[in-house]
């Protein structure tokens, strides 16, 4: 083995570099904490063709003496800590004094500051190891530019990647930064055109200035204390989840940091409102004594380390959870903004007019009216008739169906044949209401009036102050979820014997994934008895999968479960995946044709359910229900 060498100090600073500056974006990083430690105001972050040739950050901020700005630049200079106690209570970004060392070993370097008392600015030159000091007339604040990163270290130039993914780095990360820091107005220039600019201003204003307006409008404020921790920011709701984990920001004590337990935590919270291979939005910023987490664990300070984590879990769980179960996340319908709203509006298109619905889905208050005449196929009792207008239907808009039930399923996709040739005199019977159901009030208080079923798939009711439209399948399908729930959570699911016992076969590997979870089949109500080598005969199933093929079920319930399934109270992962599938089987089906009772025990069913949560949601996260408030159609109209 060769001779032991002590390391020269530039030797030293280019082997710190390699771990605190990874690509422009790491740079970036350090000189942004930087000024913010320094308490700058306004922010501007200067880059040129990816940062590769050209960085700069210039800052407001409380800026450096001379002597100060000398020794910046060495390693293991920092005014930020001075003890080991002070660095188990770190208050600011940067506190390891090792980052402009290490960049000013790696880069062309020119740093210019001024403090509050100095009379002239000063300016500090690195390359080459060579430094110069000298003075500059510089306003209060500090700008640092470092221009040709690793143009001294061929061997990691070789590692960054194309200028527009490391411009790329540096935009997720300034947005990063403007989150978490709206008091502070920022600036991004690349090649000379400005990026991003925001003026300084509160976080919700941010939020939509970062992340636009459909994000900002649907987020639920959150302002959390427990176990000494205060969760305060916005979670999204269930309708803005990402498949990806990009609009999830996490700040501790104003650091923004990636913690993947925390954003499961917040994921495990949504439970089903939404579907697993979705993210919620989410903005956080947990306050917490500063003793209690450790951010010396990374060299870029991208992780923590909390003295008690279970307890930083549990508050942010439970901050979410509480949250959701407080919030109504019925889908408010924004004018045009969804695109369920347009295709409806699309079949108004034709007749650019409004034909209302409510008027002209049953006749059985006909429109007489001699002057004006309207042809259509409805399925009526009572045509209208009118002779000196005609309106040419084919859609099948109302009818009975053959229940004798009001239906309004039609085919309204088929809504650009509908035309009318002459507008329709105003009549005073077009105005009289139509024969509605009564109105109605459920066991939970809430009160609606019946509208109808579209396209045997959706109910439609008017309440107090707008109408709500509900998924059936989804609607049916929650309320299973619940009451298979209920049952299991009280002992077993209800069974029933069948009539013939059915022998089913399995492949060895589903043989041993039935046997090693006997216990909870027959928990779910199945009873079954193996017979032979991968022979089970089942003599009764659950009452929720009566008339369902039994072997494609339990085929589905064993899946991959290779383990024994832990049979406790909490409803674990795979048992809340087998909920959702005995649920979805056996709801109702889009293209059931419900009776009106039926409709109104559906919506009583759903409207009953104690967590608002998952009222407004299907098992796989879809909304259950959308409402239109009278507000918003007559803003839709242009009315208010
Ligand atoms: N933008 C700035 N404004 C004022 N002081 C600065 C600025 N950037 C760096 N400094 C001073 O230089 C020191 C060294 O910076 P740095 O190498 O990033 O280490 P650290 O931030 O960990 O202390 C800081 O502690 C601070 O005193
Ligand atoms: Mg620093």
């Amino acid at each position: 083995m060769a001779k032991i060498n002590i390391l020269n100090q530039d030797l030293i600073n280019q082997i710190a570099a390699g771990e605190v500056v990874e690509r422009p974006a790491s740079v970036v990083k350090e000189l942004v904490e930087n000024a913010i430690d320094a308490e700058a105001t306004q922010i501007i972050v200067e880059i040129c063709q990816g940062g590769t040739e050209m960085i700069k950050v210039t800052d407001n901020g409380c800026g450096m003496s001379r002597e100060d700005a000398g020794l910046s630049i060495k390693q293991h200079a920092t005014s930020k800590i001075s003890s080991t106690d002070d660095l188990y209570k770190i208050a600011s970004l940067g506190f390891r004094g090792e980052a402009l060392a290490s960049i000013s070993s790696v880069s062309k370097f020119k740093l210019i500051t001024k403090d509050k008392i100095s009379l002239a600015g000063y300016v500090v030159e690195v390359e080459n190891n060579e430094v110069k000091l000298g003075e500059i007339g510089a306003p209060q604040g500090t700008s640092i530019e470092v221009s040709q990163l690793f143009y001294n270290v061929p061997a990691r130039q070789k590692y960054l990647k194309t200028q527009v993914t490391e411009f790329n780095h540096i935009v997720d990360l300034f947005l990063n930064f403007c989150l978490a820091y709206p008091e502070v107005a920022w600036k991004l220039i690349h090649n000379n055109k400005p990026v991003y600019q925001f003026p300084n201003s509160t976080l919700q204003t941010r939020i939509s200035d970062v992340l636009g307006s459909e994000i900002a409008n649907n987020l639920i404020a959150i302002d959390f204390v427990m176990n000494e921790i205060r969760v305060k920011g916005f979670i999204g709701k269930p309708q803005i989840a990402r498949n990806n984990r990009k609009l999830q920001y996490l700040f501790i004590n104003n650091r923004p940091v990636n913690e993947f337990i925390i954003a499961k935590q917040v994921k495990d919270a949504f439970s089903t409102l939404i579907p697993k291979d979705l993210y919620p939005v989410y903005i956080f910023n947990l306050q917490m004594n500063k003793s209690k987490v450790d951010v010396n664990v990374h060299p870029r300070k991208l992780e923590v380390r909390f003295s008690e984590p279970q307890l930083v879990y549990k508050t942010i769980y439970n901050a979410v959870s509480r949250m959701l179960d407080e919030h109504d996340l019925t889908m408010k319908m924004k004018a045009g903004e969804e695109k369920g709203f347009v295709a409806v509006g699309d079949v108004f298109k034709s007749s650019k007019d409004t034909l209302q619905i409510t008027n002209n889905y049953e006749c059985t208050n006909p429109i007489k009216n001699k002057q004006s005449q309207i042809t259509n196929n409805y399925e009526c009792t009572n045509p209208i008739k009118n002779k000196q207008s005609q309106i040419t239907n084919n859609n099948k808009y109302t009818n009975l169906n053959e229940k004798g039930n009001r239906s309004l399923h039609n085919q309204w996709r088929t809504g650009g044949s509908m035309q009318i040739e002459k507008s329709v005199e105003f009549n005073r019977h077009m105005i009289e209401p139509v024969n509605a159901s009564e109105p109605v009030k459920t066991d939970s208080g809430f009160e609606f009036t019946l509208l109808g079923q579209l396209q045997k798939s959706y109910i439609l009711i008017e309440v107090w102050n707008g109408i709500k439209i509900y998924d059936q399948h989804a609607t049916s399908e929650r309320i299973q979820y619940e009451k298979i729930k209920r049952q299991w959570q009280i002992g077993k699911l209800a069974s029933q014997k069948l009539l013939l016992p059915q022998n089913i076969e399995l492949a060895p590997i589903e043989t041993r994934a039935l046997q090693n979870n006997i216990e909870l089949l027959e928990r779910l109500g199945f009873e079954l008895e193996e017979m032979s080598n991968n022979t089970f005969t089942v003599s009764a199933v659950p009452q929720f999968l009566v008339n369902h093929d039994i072997k494609e079920v339990i085929l589905e319930i064993v899946g991959d479960m290779t383990e024994n399934l832990v049979l406790d109270d909490k409803i674990s992962e795979p048992l809340n995946k087998i909920f959702n599938m005995m649920s979805c089987r056996s709801a109702i089906k889009f293209g059931d044709e419900l009776s009106e009772e039926g409709m109104k025990a559906l919506i009583n069913d759903l409207e009953a359910i104690k967590d608002n949560k998952a009222k407004y949601t299907c098992v796989h996260g879809r909304p259950v229900a959308v409402e239109f408030s009278y507000d918003e159609l007559g803003k839709m109209f242009k009315r208010i």
